[in-house]
């Protein structure tokens, strides 16, 4: 980091004569595309970015620097990428002097880094996950010199301390407390896009965590891709469970979130660690991806359906008021009509209280990628819409469960810009809505239940 900061130096200058020249800072606007670990990331960039000198808009047409960190774990999250390129190719006719930087996921992948390089050549800057800390070099060099600046080399195992980071929110904080996957489930490219597990000292977590709740940070939300995993690489005897109970301990914090962990490794220690820490949300987002024996082996998920369910069954008795969620993926190219069957009977049998279902999206270089579909395209819609159908109707009846009670609930912003309903989150993490005043924002209040939605609950602020 001591070389990146005097890339920094350097370019703060640079904008401080621009400020100058032309009664302004310049402008950067960076977007996110991806999951939490992909916005963490986007904090570190613009975190970087601030300490180069810029400013920050939301708009790319005000942008004199647009950076877009990429997804690539679904086709339509690259889509979305490349018709914004198609869109910014346009902008740059016309203000030739702006800068476009790709990171992340997406451009970790040589084919796609190729991609770019042919067709979208008013690109000036690439980088892939590995190089997101050695940003302010790779700017530098892609402001000071012609053609693209390229940098997708592949892991090399280091994790950058410091760098600095503009956070999203003040009262809720992503802290991430590891980097990588090794589990290379057959349909997925995060293990060959973020690189082998590798997890941060239990030290600098917590260090990390005390600054935040230092600066009036009350929720800490953990992050990792398979957090049951964390410290495996440490070899100092510290586990996530661990870790927990540590966060648990720090001043200030009021509530500790973390995902994902994998149904393969979840412990009775960690179930402990939920049951006995006082500041850790009674939550689980434990995906399980599909009912079938047979498809969760072509999968490589390392567990059966009976093993999944006993380890629920085990949570929901020590842990009663658990929040649960999960992943789901429909049309597994090998999936059939009778093992789909068999997703449906756990979500039923679970009832968890809010899925994230996908349907299956084929990914260049993944094992998966390789075998033939069972169902057609109209089939595995069909299978999609009967599973939103089952949830939904559970999501709903749980949150009916919540009707007359009164909840503990974050703040997190207006429900919707310029409402007076404001929407927040209750310790499980169902969402909130309730009228009330922006002066509430960040802080906890009590809020009285009052009717039931799909997705989220209505109620009213009580004392
Ligand atoms: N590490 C986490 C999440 C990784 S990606 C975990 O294992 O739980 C988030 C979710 O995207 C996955 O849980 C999976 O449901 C979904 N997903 C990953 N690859 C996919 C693909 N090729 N097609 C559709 N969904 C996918
Ligand atoms: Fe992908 Fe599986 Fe790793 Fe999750 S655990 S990131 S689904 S390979
Ligand atoms: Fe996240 Fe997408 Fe990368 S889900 S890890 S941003 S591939």
């Amino acid at each position: 980091m001591s070389e990146q900061r005097e890339y920094m130096a350097r370019l703060r200058e640079e904008n401080n004569l621009f400020a100058v020249n032309n009664g302004r800072k310049k402008r950067a606007c960076a977007k996110t595309y991806g999951c939490q670990q992909n916005e963490n990331d986007t904090e570190r960039v613009c975190g970087m970015l601030e300490e180069c000198g810029f400013d920050f808009t939301d708009d790319e047409a005000d942008a004199d620097l647009v950076v877009y960190n990429t997804c690539a774990v679904r086709e339509n999250a690259e889509q979305k990428v490349f018709g914004r390129l198609g869109i910014l190719k346009h902008m740059k006719e016309a203000r030739p002097d702006m800068t476009i930087a790709l990171c992340g996921c997406m451009v970790q992948q040589e084919h796609i880094a190729e991609r770019i390089k042919k067709t979208y050549s008013h690109v000036d800057l690439i980088f892939g996950t590995n190089a997101l800390y050695k940003m302010p070099k790779l700017l530098y060099e892609a402001t000071h010199k012609k053609g693209m600046t390229i940098d997708i080399e592949k892991s090399d195992g280091v994790i950058a301390e410091d760098i600095p980071t503009k956070r999203e929110s003040k009262n809720q904080a992503w802290v991430s407390v590891m980097y990588g996957c090794n589990n290379f489930c057959t349909y997925c490219i995060v293990p060959y896009v973020r690189g082998r597990e590798r997890s941060r000292l239990p030290e600098d977590i917590l260090r990390e965590v005390k600054s935040l709740a230092a600066d009036g940070c009350t929720e800490i939300s953990l992050l990792g891709q398979n957090v049951n995993s964390y410290g495996k690489d440490l070899k100092n005897g510290i586990d996530f469970a661990d870790l927990l109970r540590m966060v648990n301990e720090v001043d200030g914090v009021r509530r500790v979130r973390f995902m994902t962990s994998h149904p393969k490794d979840l412990s009775d220690r960690l179930i402990d660690a939920i049951r006995d820490c006082s500041k850790v949300c009674p939550q689980l987002h434990l995906p399980f991806q599909a009912g079938s024996n047979e498809v969760l082996k072509r999968m490589n998920r390392g567990y059966t359906k009976e093993q999944y369910l006993e380890k629920i069954r085990r949570v929901k008795e020590k842990v009663p008021n658990i929040f649960l969620s999960s992943d789901v993926i429909v049309g597994f190219p090998t999936e059939t009509k009778e093992q789909f069957e068999e997703t449906l009977d756990v979500l039923r049998k679970v009832e968890f209280d809010r899925i994230f279902s996908f349907i299956y999206s084929k990914r260049e270089g993944t094992p998966a990628a390789k075998l033939d579909f069972v169902l057609s395209e109209e089939e595995i819609h069909e299978n999609f819409s009967r599973l939103l159908e089952v949830q939904n109707e559970i999501s709903k009846r749980k949150n009916d469960a919540y009707v007359g009670r009164v909840e503990e609930v974050l703040v997190e912003g207006e429900s919707a810009k310029d409402s007076d309903v404001l929407a927040g989150r209750c310790p499980g993490s169902q969402i909130v809505n309730f009228k009330g005043g922006r002066e509430l924002i960040g802080k906890y209040v009590n809020v009285k239940i009052t009717e039931a939605m799909t997705w989220s609950l209505n109620g009213i602020l009580v004392d």
